[in-house]
């Protein structure tokens, strides 16, 4: 019997580490654009914020605009983050300069409703996709009631890649920390404020591609009321309820009408930096890892031992 692969998924020093910055917004193509953008308002309890020509904006009544939406081939067209740390744009550019990692400014209007200036970057991930950095902006329609029909708030993105290390390369030279990865280095996940993940990337063998985005609910209690509602909305649960053992979060996901996988999760680790020094952990790369409930994946995951 061949021994699995072991890989260690290498993190650089900081020169810099951001604690206080999550996802802001992100923008896919979609074949059916109108469908898609009905599903956004029948089922997650969107609004539609802005209409051009070219793109949707949709969010949650107020503030800042959550998803972007193009019609196109189903795929990734960027995706953004939100830098509430004293000063953490600067130590972006910063970074980035020394890293010879070339960016430019950030268009504003993707810094809808700033609190302050509007300022913002974008810079080209090493699979070629956008990666929005801007300043705060107020979300006064987040975390707000109904959350057995609406998510209090968008919480992570997971990049599928082909190769997991230049892009946790690239991400810890910005200021993100890895928290945990799976043992064969083919799933890392990476914090930018007290959550155990604001993203994950993982090996699905082609580049620039989204495995799945994630929303926050309050409690468990929530996951009955939306998989009742889902059921009643016809739109089947694809994995879970479960708990991840990376995060511990709970966790169910259903597919949008293009198949963009959308996860619900709760619970999240929490990681306090300025407190406690960490050790990434190497997880068994096992079904039962990445699912502690019984270890049951879903058909479009893969894990390079037990299945
Ligand atoms: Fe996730």
């Amino acid at each position: 019997m061949t021994r699995p692969q072991r890989v260690l998924l290498k993190e650089k020093s900081p020169a810099g580490v951001l604690r206080r910055t999550a996802v802001s917004h992100i923008g896919f193509r979609v074949p059916d654009l109108q469908v898609t953008t009905r599903f956004y308002g029948r089922v997650l309890g969107m609004h539609v914020h802005d209409i051009t020509d070219e793109r949707v904006r949709l969010g949650w009544g107020a503030g800042h605009h959550v998803l972007e939406l193009r019609e196109g081939e189903k795929g990734l067209h960027h995706y953004g983050f939100e830098v509430r740390d004293d000063g953490g744009l600067d130590g972006i550019r910063e970074r980035l300069n020394d890293a010879g990692i070339p960016f430019e400014p950030l268009s504003a209007d993707y810094v809808d409703h700033a609190v302050g200036d509007a300022d913002g970057i974008v810079v080209t991930d090493p699979d070629g996709t956008a990666v929005h950095f801007h300043t705060t902006v107020a979300r006064p329609g987040e975390n707000a009631a109904d959350p057995g029909r609406r998510p209090i708030k968008f919480q992570h993105t997971t990049l599928g890649t082909a190769d997991v290390q230049p892009v946790v390369d690239f991400f810890t030279t910005i200021g993100f920390r890895v928290s945990d990865q799976l043992a064969d280095g083919r799933f890392c996940w990476l914090r930018s404020d007290r959550d155990h993940h604001t993203l994950a990337v993982v090996n699905v063998g082609i580049g620039g591609d989204l495995d799945h985005y994630s929303y926050d609910l309050a409690e468990w209690e929530d996951f009955k009321s939306w998989c009742d509602r889902l059921t009643e909305l016809d739109v089947p649960v694809a994995w879970g309820p479960g708990r991840h053992g990376p995060g511990n979060n709970l966790f169910v996901f259903f597919d949008d009408p293009a198949g963009t996988h959308i996860e619900l999760s709760a619970e999240m680790e929490k990681f306090y930096d300025d407190r406690v020094e960490y050790t990434p952990r190497r997880w068994t790369p096992t079904p039962g890892s990445v699912n502690l409930w019984g270890g049951q994946l879903p058909v479009w995951r893969k894990t390079s031992e037990g299945n």
